[in-house]
């Protein structure tokens, strides 16, 4: 039978799930694969941290480095996250002729360019599918299912805290911070929970998803990115009144040589199986040629769903060891850059809540300036009276520039007393 060894730079909580993983479902995939997976040595930095399973000491490596060094060492398996370390490791590896597995999202979309064609070069297999919805197979599905299409969209729920905490807003009418906080208990958010709640977290998975469906190369500073701190529940109750329900969604359109791809809350309707996609679940749904729409739901983060993909990538490098054939799926196509839109060039429809004083007069002041911009209104809903008082207005498709000019102008009059709130729609998803 023939062995894979594998070496694993990590120990955290993806990293035990693995071994937990493999302890499980060892002897099972040894029957089905016909080869025996082999974690042969294990690099971290913390031994004496608790963990819930046991490691032999014959697996600790002496360092990282040595792990990597090590001739029997078939796959190395990055579990550290990070740009410093992890970078030089994966580096490494590859340099020494070791296929790659990581996890590591920040680091792809960061530096991916230079990685991949390392890999290339060396005819190896880098692998990640970890770095993008946990369990859910969407990076084996672009790359293989769909590999026949012409992919025009991309939307999708990819950070688990971030829909946990809309979903808690919207069911149960949670506040924002007591709903991060549970989110965090849960263990759902990153060590830094800003990169999920600021968007990061899902910008970097935007940028490896639309590389990979492009095959043009989507730096991550060219994503437009916001978070969701801004949402108020209000904005969620308003967004019920017109059929929508409110998601952050990483989003990648393309349409001939013009690609769009940007990160920030939106409303979808009602409707649409997005909407229907509640707490730290993840859903994307891909829209390509010939195939039609594909939408993948499941378990975007965690211990567990994280570690059946790392374990899904080993086995797949194994079976191309086994048959002599790796590099055979190149990890991304090489079709150049990619000319994105700035967003202030996008065309869509808008949710705009104004707080404004409640007197005549008013509302012909805000539609006026938004008239003469080309901004048509689809709806005007103000169920308040007296006082200062929310006014929000639904667009028609606008242009995102003319929007901001719109506001810049709104915001100065005097009857507006807040900086109006502007949302992002999509209607045809
Ligand atoms: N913090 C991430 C999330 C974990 O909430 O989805 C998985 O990348």
């Amino acid at each position: 039978m023939k062995t894979v060894n594998i070496g694993l730079i990590g120990l955290g909580t993806v990293g035990t799930g693995l071994v937990k993983a493999l302890n499980a479902n060892g002897p099972i995939l040894k029957k089905r694969l016909g080869i025996d997976l082999n974690l042969l040595l294990i690099a971290e930095k913390n031994w004496r941290k608790a963990r819930d399973v046991k490691i032999p000491l014959s697996l600790r490596a002496s360092g990282a480095r040595a792990l990597i060094a090590d001739p029997r060492i078939d796959i190395v398996v990055e579990l550290i996250g990070g740009c410093g370390d992890a970078r030089s490791y994966i580096v490494e590896a590859l340099k020494r002729g070791k296929h790659v597995v990581t996890a590591n999202k920040a680091l792809l979309a960061a530096h991916g360019e230079g990685i991949f064609e390392q890999a290339r070069r060396g005819g190896l297999d880098l692998y990640y599918e970890a770095s993008v919805c946990g369990a859910i197979p969407i990076i084996k599905t672009i790359r293989e299912g769909l590999a026949s299409n012409r992919i025009s969209s991309i939307f999708g729920i990819v950070n688990g805290t971030c829909n946990y905490i809309l979903s808690r807003m919207t069911e149960s009418g949670m506040e924002f911070a007591e709903a991060l906080g549970e989110a965090q208990r849960l263990g759902y958010a990153e060590a830094n929970p800003a990169l999920d709640i600021e968007g990061d977290d899902s910008a970097h998975k935007l940028a490896i998803l639309a590389t990979l469906a492009s095959g043009l190369w989507i730096p991550l500073r060219a994503i437009y990115t916001e978070g969701i701190t801004h949402v108020s529940l209000m904005d969620i109750r308003y967004a019920r009144e017109f059929d929508r329900v409110i998601k952050l969604l990483a989003i990648f359109k393309r349409q001939g040589n013009a690609v769009e791809a940007r990160v920030h809350p939106t409303l979808i309707p009602a409707r649409h199986l997005l909407a229907s996609v509640s707490g730290a679940h993840n859903a994307v749904c891909v829209n390509g040629h010939p195939a039609g729409e594909i939408v993948l739901y499941g378990s975007g983060a965690g211990q567990d769903p994280t570690a059946s993909a790392v374990l899904s990538d080993i086995i797949d490098i194994a079976l191309n060891i086994r048959r002599g054939c790796a590099g055979r799926i190149s990890p991304v196509a090489r079709g150049g850059r990619a000319a994105i839109k700035q967003i202030d060039e996008i065309e869509t429809q808008y949710y705009l809540r104004f707080s404004v004083i409640d007197r005549p007069g008013v509302l012909a002041g805000i539609t006026g300036i938004l008239g003469r911009l080309q901004i048509g209104i689809a709806s005007v809903i103000q169920t308040e009276r007296g006082g200062t008082v929310p006014v929000v207005i639904m667009t028609h498709r606008a242009l995102e520039r003319n929007v901001r000019k719109a506001l810049a102008r709104i915001d100065r009059l005097p009857f507006v007393k807040a900086k109006t709130t502007l949302i992002r729609v999509e209607e045809n998803l």
